[in-house]
């Protein structure tokens, strides 16, 4: 099968709705290119407990942790193939933001205990997405890794900071901002600013008026930051080695939301989409006998009284593979590729079952 993204991209973002898998498979991703020799960090936005236990990672860890050695032998991977794994908290990436960006600490400080800050941030479009993928920009530059497949979160905002204009330089237009910080300008600007003051000392009460001047102090330094940023974060996007994935599950939900990833990656924001991936697919299904018209010699009675009731669930299950096939067969003819991986009883969430999936996942297409 196909899959020379994991050659010649440095990127690869997987898109889709909240629960089609995107999660489980970045990681499987990301152990098949590192079986492949590559050196890949894979960064995940809400891995459950047990698969960041399993990929060694902790929330609100600084840093990118490296798979240890038997861990990689477990998973396959031989040098020079080799993986780490990191757990985004795109608050946390803000906040570390905003401490590089005000030197000094106080301020920072100042800014960080904000209550308008903390809501701000959450609320502004792609704030939170756009300073976390600011941190990846860093570690794509620096070299340490070949690859870095990019997980993102459950819903449609994924892609927010990548549009433009963009709503959140729009709503965080400087010359608003200037209304609000004092102590500064003609007499005439002095004056406006008091009455302003008062009226949202009425308003609000005089506390959330002193937060908010504080915010929009220290805040317009971020701003100035993040739109001199934007744009060429935009342009890195748009690369040729950066590749995007759409992840969907064969519901008709999972398949809308990737529709709606489809026209907007490719078509609106121009970014270079390698193809789908059909996660909890019953296709490989097509690949097993079928039982035959009776039972096996020397069955049981109870397996004899059993054997219609097999049968008919076993056509039900391969008419369903046979829909799932076909839906693949679209989806590949739509964008160039897709991988199927199949539906793996009792989830994936050990190093055992991300192995297998990772492995099923780029197996020969079934035949229709
Ligand atoms: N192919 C699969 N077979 C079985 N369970 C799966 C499969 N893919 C994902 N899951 C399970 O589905 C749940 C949601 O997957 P996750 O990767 O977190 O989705 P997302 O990141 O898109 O929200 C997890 O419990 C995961 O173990
Ligand atoms: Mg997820």
């Amino acid at each position: 099968m196909n899959n020379d993204f994991f050659q010649n991209k440095r990127v690869l973002v997987c898109c889709g709705a909240g629960g089609v898998g995107k999660t489980t498979l970045s990681a499987a991703l990301a152990i098949q290119a590192a079986r492949l020799g590559r050196r890949v960090l894979v960064v995940t936005i809400d891995p459950s407990k047990r698969l960041a236990e399993s990929l060694g990672i902790s929330r609100n860890a600084e840093a990118p942790v490296a798979l240890s050695k038997e861990r990689l032998k477990e998973l396959g991977i031989e040098a020079p193939g080799a993986l780490s794994a990191w757990m985004l908290d795109p608050q946390l990436i803000c906040d570390n933001c905003v401490h590089r960006i005000i030197r000094d600490p106080a301020e920072a400080k100042k800014l960080l205990s904000n209550r308008i800050y903390r809501n701000v941030t959450a609320m502004v479009a792609g704030m939170q997405e756009y300073t976390a993928v600011e941190a990846l920009h860093e570690f794509i530059k620096e070299d340490a890794y070949d690859l870095v497949v990019l997980d993102t979160p459950p819903s449609r905002n994924a892609l927010r900071f990548l549009e433009a204009p963009s709503r959140a330089m729009a709503f965080l237009d400087k010359r608003i901002f200037s209304l609000f910080v004092p102590g500064e300008g003609s007499r005439v600007r002095q004056m406006a600013i008091f009455l302003i003051e008062k009226v949202m000392d009425m308003a609000f009460g005089a506390d959330t008026r002193r937060d908010l001047q504080v915010f929009f102090q220290l805040f317009g330094n971020i701003l100035g930051h993040l739109n001199h940023n934007q744009g060429e974060m935009r342009q890195f996007f748009q690369e040729d080695s950066v590749g995007f994935l759409l992840v969907t599950s064969p519901e008709r939900e999972a398949l809308n939301e990737a529709r709606y990833f489809e026209i907007k990656t490719r078509d609106e924001l121009h970014l270079h989409l390698c193809g789908y991936i059909l996660n909890r697919s019953l296709a490989w299904v097509l690949k097993r006998p079928m039982p035959g018209e009776t039972p096996p010699e020397g069955a049981s009675e109870a397996l004899k009284s059993a054997w219609p009731h097999f049968q008919k669930l076993a056509l039900q299950e391969q008419a369903t593979a046979m829909t799932h096939q076909k839906l693949a067969d679209e989806l590949k003819s739509r964008t160039g590729f897709v991988a199927i991986s199949p539906i793996l009883p009792g989830g994936v969430s050990d190093l055992e079952r991300l192995s297998l999936l990772s492995q099923t996942l780029f197996e020969e297409p079934q035949h229709a």
